[in-house]
């Protein structure tokens, strides 16, 4: 049987108190819809259809950067999640299979949960309703179950006190064939105390028509939605908590666990050390063995195996650093190839560079990549010296196992030949006694004026 997806998120989400449309505000940097697109993906969904209305624009342009094959129908008035799932009709008139709506502003359902709703479809039951026990049911939907058949969802606004006394609540999320969930949503209306067309009104609707509903119960954590800034930083806790059990049952360790702050999509290897207080950025990979040491800022890149990186180090977009290789304290390396076994490890600026294997970069080094209006390449060959304090002037090359001297600035184009040495700093002399004389006047002189 063939899923579809399809994924409401044209709400305002006014408690945010935000220019940015809600479901673009970001947990373990990705926003929150990508996160609900995610949690999808593990139907392997025929089609994706997201309902956008508020920042349409802006809320298309962050769905399909990250799946092109997101498919975003618009909603122009938020009528009620009934009239948002009818938007996605059109989308889905040629799909033969099992709708799944989810709202953008859910991101923790876990795959076993859908799992488990497809089975239970799967079993018979012609709609399937995703609910939970609520701690507070407060404004939930409550879902009347009458002889273990879900009989039909009320809202908490339309509710009598003693359906209000229901703890079993509406997620949201609902599964069933395409061609019945249209159907039933024809059937919706708007009679009730929102004025709004209730998806939740489809239940009874169903069961009026002769059809069986189920509902399928999941941990309230996986629930959670977001609305407000404080439920932003609840869903950030979450999602970090989830990030480091994942990280250290997939073999890493994390040193000071509760420090360290993942993003939706990195990957560690087994048998990586992580110190306290490291940050992973989206996009970042590290190889088996690498050890990511203290404060150290990794964005968009990929660490070798066995390589070690911090403490205080900063690796921006487009790092990747090949096995073995050494990034000490205070080094910012961005948009750069660091070969196997190079060593970059003290106080120094990498910037849109190839470093060869086993070259050592000295303490201090900048490669000078940006001349105010463009970017230019640094290349360093395998087994190069630089010299501490070195200022690499892009686009410059050195050759294999070539060298520069101490406080060398090597200009652009002023290429080093392999095994050539570049000595580029003035000439020192030495003034005997000098030193001491002019000390001996300048104290002289403070003390003539009294001060
Ligand atoms: C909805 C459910 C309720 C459930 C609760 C769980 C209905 C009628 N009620 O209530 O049973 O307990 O979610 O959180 O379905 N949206 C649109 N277009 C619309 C309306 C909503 O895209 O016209 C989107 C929102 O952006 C949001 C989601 O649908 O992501 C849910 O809408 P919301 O208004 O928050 O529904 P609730 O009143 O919370
Ligand atoms: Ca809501």
């Amino acid at each position: 049987m063939q899923t579809a997806l399809v994924i409401l998120a044209a709400g305002k989400g006014s408690r945010m108190k935000s220019d940015l449309p809600k479901v673009l505000h970001k947990v373990g940097g990705a926003p929150l819809v990508v996160h609900a697109l995610r949690a999808g993906a593990s139907l392997s969904p025929a089609q994706q259809v997201i309902v956008v209305g508020h920042g349409a624009d802006v809320v298309e342009a962050a769905v399909t950067t990250y799946d092109a094959k997101a498919v975003c129908v618009r909603q122009d008035q938020q009528n009620g999640t009934a009239h948002a799932v009818d938007q996605a009709r059109d989308a889905l008139s040629g799909f033969d299979g099992d709708v799944i709506v989810l709202y953008g502003d859910t991101p923790f359902i876990s795959a076993d949960t859908l799992a488990q709703m497809q089975a239970t479809r799967a079993g018979g039951a012609d709609v399937i309703v995703l609910g939970f026990e609520a701690a507070e049911p407060g404004r939930y939907g409550r879902l009347v179950i009458e002889d273990g058949r879900l009989d039909r969802i009320v809202e908490a606004k339309d509710a009598t006190a003693e359906e209000l006394e229901i703890t079993t609540c509406n997620s949201g999320v609902i599964c069933a064939d395409r061609a019945t969930l249209f159907d039933l949503i024809s059937k919706v209306g708007n009679d009730n105390a929102s004025g709004e067309y209730y998806l939740t009104d489809i239940v009874g609707l169903a069961n009026a028509a002769g059809l069986t509903c189920g509902a399928v119960l999941c941990d309230e954590v996986e629930t959670l939605g977001v609305n407000s800034r404080v439920e932003l930083d609840r869903a950030e806790a979450i999602f970090q908590t989830q990030a480091r059990q994942r990280a250290m049952e997939n073999g890493v360790t994390l040193a000071g666990s509760e420090t360290v702050y993942f993003s939706f999509d990195t990957e560690i290897a087994q048998d990586v050390w992580v110190g306290p207080n490291v940050v992973f950025g989206p996009g970042v990979t590290v190889e088996t063995g690498a050890e990511i040491h203290a404060f150290s800022h990794l964005e968009s890149c990929n660490v070798g195996s066995d390589a070690r990186v911090g403490p205080f180090a900063r690796l921006r977009p487009g790092t990747n650093l090949a096995r073995e290789v050494r990034v000490g304290n205070f080094v910012e390396i961005k948009n750069a190839e660091v070969a196997e076994g190079a060593k970059v490890n003290h106080l120094t600026y990498i910037g849109d560079t190839d470093i060869g294997a086993k070259a050592n970069i000295g303490a201090g080094t900048v490669t000078c990549n940006y001349d105010g209006v463009m970017k230019h390449r640094t290349k360093i060959g395998a087994g190069a010296f630089v010299g501490s304090g070195t200022l690499l002037v892009a686009p410059v090359e050195m050759g294999d196992e070539s060298m520069t001297a101490t406080g060398t600035v090597l200009p652009s184009g002023k290429n080093i030949p392999d095994g050539a040495l570049a000595v580029g700093r003035a000439r020192v002399d030495i003034k005997p006694g000098f030193a001491r004389k002019l000390m001996e006047t300048l104290r002289a002189k403070k003390k003539k004026k009294g001060t």
